[in-house]
């Protein structure tokens, strides 16, 4: 909406007018396995290949001249896509942002990146322009001596096999979906400071209507009206009112149902409250409405495209701060649905917003639910960084996000939901507590996250360990990732709904 279309051009190579041509490389390719480019370069491509200068591992990059007049590119990478059977829209996503952020810190005004892969060609194309897109991202930054980034390229998409308006209309998908994916980082990236609960509410509406998606901010009285005791609990220690952020994705002639719920962890800064956190690493935790986020902009995405079906987002937003009237270890809180929950540890706050965000979804109707939410360390104890944690139940449904999140490239791996693990949830005192001790920590989170949604289909990604690089990537920078809105937006276009 706010960027440029990516246009897709046809062959042949040497008639496009670019800056830099780049053009995915297998391992298995001959100097002459794509057409022109080895004599254009004047054999620089097949040199450097027999030198083992370039051998197209993931990532690698080498540019050099076009010396043919003939050819109206200025220049040609050759960028690493290892082996092409392992080069599907995931790994090509990928290599199309590390070659984006490449050609970005070059300064390469006009960049033209070669569709090439395994898979569909509307498929990769969509994939390769996610993948540009995402390398648009500015961290944003508070320096003061520091020139606004350069505006990114133009990016161009070479097509050469398939000419037709599937492939047009999947590129402006891509786009669309890497830019909603870059708006979620941005919200990510921003300050606990700067982005307060209602400055929250006030830019994911702002994205979200701007695409049609109609949008409704519960203020507190609103929320006490409705008995969110388990938000409201958390939020007392914070002098910022919470707010609870409602989408709702209506179009005209939709069915009834399905109607998908999406909700999203909403804390703009977890101190963990009266259980306060250590000094060490908590002003990552500005990042803890990264689920939030996710929701709100993968809104934006199915209102830009026009999913099919009904959708409604509930974001429950809110600070966990200490402060003289915050929740303490040991108090009760009644859920909006009626349940009770002895608070154990104040850090556990994200359940408890969910709890009650979730059981609103319900009431708006929805038929499935996906949550997402930063929850717990303990899940990324289990998976590290590299996928989130996916819960759920019934399997099918579980299996469902987890096809979608793998296209997506969100990468999910199941967990399981015992029956027996429930019982470290149990309260001497209440209907249950909110945590269960150590083991199984991201299980527990779950099986409390379950109690709120009413036996609906129902799944949970823990994205605590994918919402944050901790280290940068050739094609994710360190920061924040963007991680499940492609994956939430993609769920309202499945074929599944039948
Ligand atoms: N937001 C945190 C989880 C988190 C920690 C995400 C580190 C990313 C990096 C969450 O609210 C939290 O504090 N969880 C606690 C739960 C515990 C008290 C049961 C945790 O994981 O330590
Ligand atoms: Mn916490
Ligand atoms: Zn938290």
């Amino acid at each position: 909406m706010n960027s440029e279309p990516i246009a897709c051009i046809g062959g042949p190579l040497s008639a496009i007018d670019t800056d830099l041509l780049v053009v995915p490389w297998f391992e298995e390719d001959a100097s002459t396995s794509v057409d022109g480019v080895d004599e254009a370069s004047g054999r620089e491509v097949s040199r450097a290949l027999t030198v083992k200068e370039f051998q197209a591992k993931p990532y690698e990059w080498f540019i050099t001249p076009v010396t043919d007049r003939q050819w109206r590119a200025r220049r040609v990478a050759i960028v690493g896509a290892g082996r092409r059977a392992d080069c599907g829209t995931d790994l090509l996503r990928k290599v199309a942002a590390s070659a984006g952020v490449t050609a970005r810190s070059r300064r390469i005004e006009r960049v033209t990146f070669m569709v090439r892969g395994e898979g569909g060609t509307a498929d990769l194309v969509q994939a390769a322009a996610e993948g540009l897109t995402l390398a648009e991202f500015n961290a944003g930054s508070y320096k003061t001596d520091e020139p606004a980034p350069a505006a990114p390229p133009t990016w161009t998409l070479a097509v050469l096999d398939e000419r037709c308006e599937a492939v047009t209309a999947a590129a402006a998908r891509g786009r669309t979906l890497g830019e909603c994916s870059n708006l979620a980082r941005e919200l990510a990236n921003e300050p606990g400071n700067t982005l307060t609960p209602r400055e929250f509410a006030k830019r994911a509406a702002a994205l979200a209507s701007e695409a049609g998606v109609r949008v409704e901010i519960l203020d507190e009285t609103q929320i006490e009206k409705l008995r969110m005791g388990l938000l409201l609990g958390v939020a007392r220690g914070s002098s910022e009112p919470p707010r609870v952020i409602v989408f709702r994705h209506e179009p005209s002639g939709a069915p009834e149902k399905p109607v998908l719920g999406l909700v999203g962890k909403g804390i703009t800064f977890d101190t963990g409250g009266i259980s306060i956190k250590p000094a060490e690493g908590m002003e990552r935790m500005k990042d803890d409405m990264a689920g939030g986020a996710a929701v709100a902009c993968a809104m934006r995405a199915i209102g830009i495209l026009g999913a099919p079906i009904r959708v409604i987002g509930v974001v429950p937003t809110t600070e966990n701060m200490p402060g003289g009237r915050a929740i303490k270890p040991g108090d009760i809180l009644t859920s909006a649905e009626g349940k009770t929950v002895e608070v154990i540890n104040t850090d556990a706050e994200g359940r408890l917003i969910l709890g009650d965000g979730l059981w609103y979804a319900r009431q708006l109707g929805a038929t499935h639910l996906v949550d997402v939410a930063t929850l717990t360390r303990a899940c990324v104890v289990a998976l590290g960084k590299l996928a989130s944690g996916l819960f759920g139940a019934p399997d099918a449904w579980v299996q469902r996000v987890r096809e979608v999140a793998d296209r997506a490239g969100d990468r999910a791996w199941p967990m399981p939901l015992f029956e027996e693990y429930r019982d470290q949830l149990k309260s001497d005192i209440a209907d249950m507590m909110n945590t269960g001790g150590r083991p199984a920590g991201s299980i527990t989170a779950a099986m409390f996250l379950q109690e709120f949604t009413g036996g609906l289909p129902w799944a949970h990604l823990d994205i605590a360990g994918t919402a944050w690089a901790e280290e940068a990537k050739p094609y994710l920078p360190k920061g924040p990732s963007g991680v499940a809105v492609r994956t939430l937006a993609q769920l309202a276009f499945e074929k599944f709904w039948g």
